[in-house]
């Protein structure tokens, strides 16, 4: 059965039929989806494109604000070329189907990297092997015995608990002809200079280095993006089908993106919000002793108990007015679990009396197993 859907919602609360509950699920870390500025520039720009480009990049569907957003975001994340696409999941295989190009047939994948990146090698077509997760060690140990180039495909921030990929040790265990390829999706808009991602927050540069995004989450909008060096961007643009034979993200909400991105550069205090709530958000998980990071990503994930106390957590959480996502998604640290995400827009009083809702909760509901991360 899928979600129930939702009916409204601004940035930290959903409503569903008549009940409106303080929300700490999705991804738009910025709170940027419900700017005001944004939706105006939504609304402007559907009133001169329409909705849809209604053909690919290359053919007719190349409108003004997929050309600036793919020039702005590029420059702002400091990489040499970008190629806007589709969506997130499109920038994973558009980056490998351009690297196939240039000769990569193997990839080695962290083994709880998003599901998007093992698909994209799938369908490139490369020969695949897993690396234990976060063990750049057990990568360097796979790479020696490789016949031809590879690429190294990880999350930056993992979707499912906000760990932080080995970045520095996997860029340095690449031979000669291979490459490193980063989904930022959850570092985007959260870590780095103004949010610049997670690449540019640990000072990771090269040029064997590719980072993809999706523009759904941090900018709150639509899209996705590969960006890195001349070579492989321009690969992708003249040899990967999954860009070139599809249509973009609508123009009105590219658009949008890139108003969103004006916003991130402008205002300073939004990015700054984000990541004093994130401390906040972790200083109280841990005066309920429960484990979390202790870096600034916006994903804390933990485990409760058994899947049975977890439901009757969530529910009660839910009867308060809390929306807390108890997880079932691809490759997370247990079969189920929770995933709390915090954002720029939550006011320091709506993250405080979640945090007494939470340990009424966690002392009403017996303990069957111990709280752990
Ligand atoms: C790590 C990661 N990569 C790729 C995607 C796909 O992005 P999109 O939803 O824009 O297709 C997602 C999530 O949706 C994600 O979390």
């Amino acid at each position: 059965m899928p979600n129930i859907p939702t009916d409204s919602c601004d940035a930290t609360r959903i409503t569903r039929g008549d009940r409106t509950l303080l929300s700490f699920g999705g991804c738009n870390y910025l709170g940027l989806a419900h700017h005001p500025r944004v939706i105006r520039a939504v609304q402007q720009a559907a009133e001169v494109y329409g909705l849809s480009s209604s053909a690919s990049r290359e053919t007719t569907g190349n409108a003004r604000p997929h050309a600036q957003l793919e020039d702005e975001l590029t420059r702002f994340c400091r990489h040499e070329r970008g190629l806007l696409v589709p969506d997130g999941y499109t920038a994973n295989l558009a980056a490998l189907q351009g690297l196939e190009h240039l000769g990569i047939r193997h990839a080695l994948i962290d083994t709880r990297a998003h599901a998007s990146l093992k698909d994209a090698a799938r369908l490139g077509g490369l020969r695949i092997q897993f690396f234990d997760h976060l063990d750049a060690g057990h990568g360097a140990h796979l790479i020696q015995d490789l016949d031809a180039p590879c690429v190294i495909m990880t999350d930056s921030v993992f979707t499912t608990d906000g760990d932080l990929a080995p970045a520095h040790q996997l860029l340095g265990i690449l031979r000669e002809q291979d490459w490193l390829l980063l989904d930022d999706c959850h570092g985007f808009a959260v870590l780095g200079e103004q949010g610049r991602g997670m690449p540019d927050a640990i000072g990771l540069r090269s040029d064997r280095l590719i980072v993809t995004t999706t523009l759904a989450k941090g900018l709150g909008c639509a899209g996705g993006i590969v960006m890195g060096a001349s070579e492989p961007i321009e690969s992708a643009r003249s040899h990967s089908i999954a860009y070139r034979c599809t249509t973009p993200a609508s123009p009105a909400l590219v658009a949008g993106g890139l108003e969103s991105l004006r916003i991130l550069q402008q205002d300073t205090e939004i990015h700054q919000k984000l990541t004093r709530n994130i401390r906040q958000t972790r200083e109280l998980l841990r005066t309920l002793e429960i484990e979390a990071h202790d870096h600034d990503s916006a994903i804390f994930a933990f485990v409760l108990g058994d899947i049975e106390r977890m439901e009757r957590i969530e529910a009660a959480l839910e009867q308060r007015g809390v929306l807390l996502p108890l997880m079932d998604y691809p490759n997370g640290p247990a079969p189920k679990y929770f995933r709390l995400a915090i954002n720029a827009s939550h006011s320091s009083e709506q993250i405080a009396h979640f945090g007494q809702i939470f340990r009424e909760v966690l002392a009403m509901i017996s303990k069957k197993e111990p709280v752990s991360a």
